[in-house]
């Protein structure tokens, strides 16, 4: 078996980067028969002069009728191993790929025309490239026929060019000199540049070494959905996702970050296709677990007893940004790492640099092009690694709106602190119009503690019914209950963002999420036992309702089981509503709180 390497096309706009690819495929017998004629025929019936582009686009319309052929992608044999092969015409195609995991790089070729040189974005993708770990390049300077195949032209662009490199921390595989159009120095050495003693650019490619992979072995797999069988008789939930790094097999035990859940591998699933032995790297796949824990979409899953990834919402992080608005500090963002999603901040900006000249300076914000080294904080906790001990799960992209503006690799892992959120109740609390009356003198008058009852479960779980049932029975023994439905919510205080709660993290849902927090935090110090009902409610929302509530004890309940957070009172299946209420209004009855009140 052949092994088989990914590799990355990069450089400025029109110097040759899919006429290489194109002319690769073609000159390693990798196309299929009749194609490269096709092509040339039709270009000679439009009157049009052929380009090896054409000839990519064409392949994409035939491979884009099959469903699992990603169309960025092309494939080609040497006598060594195959490649996959990414065209990346633009900075955002090259980040996205890269990033979001639709393809991974283990080598690049960089293309420079050697009639127009080093410019811009050959310096710029050679900053990414850098940044995004990629250390195996080869540089190619393509179009030298337009050069007259000039020595001294080449040594002149290959000085400046490794110049620029050195000082991102890239020391070329080697620097060709190539005409792709015309096949020269592309698979074999080329006659018209006896002068170039280096191997031709696929020989080149084929000196790659496939090490990234042999670095880190312990098991990552970031979860990319939980598929639910409800067939007859078939009940099983089946977790998939691709595995970055390691092996899984029946038995493993592991565990999922940042739940921290843990479970035992059951099955391992591949579609229409019996049970493999194990799954290693780059391999899409799914399995079942045991016992059938509830993850989500964006947890990491990693092999106890091997490294663990790191879990934290504060992070140290280089960014390349390409936003045409800069990025800056008090705007939300939307940070993707793996298969995980959260709303983001800009807390700190440490250092700026420009990508293309790497001319630094100090400043408050990051412009197009630029990169900066900066602190981000994350709405919820993300696992990762960082960058430099694995690329896959150590580098994101930043979304700013709807389109991806950003892109980086993670430093440091600066812990959990809510910064944000921690500023945000120092400031409320310094700047509360406060009443004569305090909350105590509410309570004594009330003859009860306030507090703030969360239920939470599945969506689709009647929370509301509960809610409105336990406001009833508590209203009914004197007490000063209020249920504030997540309809009700949402017409007023969030009419802005929907009636609905948000499901998954999204910036909506953060925000409503806040809302409410507020909101517990108003009528609690009014002395009230304020109730209210969100759905898939996560430990770290439930952090930050306990935060924003406070000084009011926060009691998470939750709808029988399958929540996400634990070490809640948890409603028993069997019940009917109104013994559930029954229940819920025990526990708290049950506790030191009310006890004190003495209810
Ligand atoms: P974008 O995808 O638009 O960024 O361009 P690209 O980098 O993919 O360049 P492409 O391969 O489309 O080539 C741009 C132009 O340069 C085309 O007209 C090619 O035919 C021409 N070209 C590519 N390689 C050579 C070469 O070796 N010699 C000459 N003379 N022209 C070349
Ligand atoms: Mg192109």
């Amino acid at each position: 078996m052949k092994d088989q390497f990914d590799l990355v096309v990069v450089g400025h706009v029109d110097h040759g980067k899919s006429t290489v690819i194109g002319r690769l495929l073609a000159d390693t017998g990798s196309l299929p028969d009749g194609k490269l004629e096709q092509v040339r025929a039709e270009c000679a019936r439009s009157a049009k002069p052929f380009e090896y582009a054409f000839l990519l686009d064409a392949l994409k319309a035939e491979q884009s009728q099959g469903i699992t052929i990603d169309t960025a992608r092309s494939f080609f044999k040497s006598q060594k191993r195959h490649y996959i092969i990414i065209d990346a015409p633009g900075h955002i195609e090259f980040l996205k790929n890269m990033v979001t995991g639709a393809a991974r790089a283990e080598g690049a070729i960089l293309v420079i025309d050697a009639k127009e040189g080093v410019k811009e974005n050959s310096r710029r993708h050679g900053y990414m490239l850098s940044l995004l770990g990629i250390k195996q390049v080869v540089v190619a300077v393509n179009k030298m026929d337009l050069a007259e195949y000039s020595q001294e032209v080449f040594d002149r662009i290959e000085d400046e060019y490794r110049a620029f490199l050195k000082k991102v921390g890239i020391v070329p595989a080697a620097v060709v000199p190539l005409a792709a159009f015309h096949g020269e120095n592309l698979v074999t050495k080329s006659a018209k540049m006896p002068w170039y003693t280096g191997l031709s650019l696929l020989d080149q490619m084929d000196q790659f070494r496939k090490e990234a992979k042999a670095e880190f072995q312990d098991l990552r797999l970031p979860v990319q959905d939980v598929y639910k069988f409800t067939e007859e008789g078939d009940d099983r939930r089946i977790i998939a996702g691709r595995v970055e790094t390691g092996y899984l097999k029946v038995g493993d035990e592991v565990s999922f970050f940042p739940s921290l859940k843990k479970a035992k591998i059951k099955t391992l699933e591949e579609f229409n296709r019996d049970s493999p032995e194990s799954f290693g790297p780059g391999k899409s796949c799914g399995f079942t677990l045991e016992p059938e824990i509830y993850v989500r979409p964006g947890e990491l899953m990693a092999k106890n007893g091997e490294t663990a990834p790191k879990v934290g919402t504060r992070f140290k992080v280089n960014i390349f940004w390409m936003g045409r608005t800069p990025f800056q500090k008090g705007r939300k963002y939307k940070i993707k790492l793996h298969t995980a999603e959260s709303p983001v901040w800009l807390e700190e900006i440490r250092s700026v640099l420009d990508a293309s000249d790497l001319v630094a300076g100090k400043k408050d914000r990051v412009d197009q092009y630029e990169v900066g080294e900066c602190v981000l904080e994350a709405y919820r906790p993300l696992a990762f690694d960082l960058s430099h001990d694995l690329a896959g799960t150590g580098r994101f992209v930043i979304v700013d709106g709807f389109e991806i503006a950003g892109g980086g690799i993670i430093l440091e892992d600066l812990g959990s602190d809510q910064i944000q959120l921690q500023e945000h109740l120092k400031l409320r609390e310094k700047l509360w119009d406060r009443s004569k009356i305090a909350r105590e003198r509410r309570e004594r008058r009330l003859g009860h503690g306030s507090a703030f009852v969360l239920l939470t479960g599945p969506t689709g779980s009647p929370l509301g019914d509960l809610g409105r049932a336990l406001e009833e029975r508590l209203f009914e023994k004197g007490r000063s209950s209020y249920f504030l439905g997540a309809a009700n919510a949402g017409l007023g205080l969030g009419a802005d963002l929907g009636t609905q709660f948000s499901s998954g993290a999204t910036e909506d849902r953060s925000e409503q999420v806040r809302r409410i927090g507020e909101v517990a935090h108003l009528f609690t110090d009014a002395g009230n036992l304020f109730i209210t009902a969100i759905p898939e409610l996560e430990p770290r929302e439930v952090e930050i309702l306990i935060a924003l509530a406070s000084p009011a004890p926060v009691y998470v309940i939750q709808w029988e089981k399958e929540s996400l957070v634990e070490g809640v009172f948890t409603l028993d299946a069997g019940d009917t509503l109104e013994q559930k209420a029954e229940g819920v209004e025990k526990f708290l009855a049950n506790q030191k709180h009310f006890v004190e009140w003495e209810i």
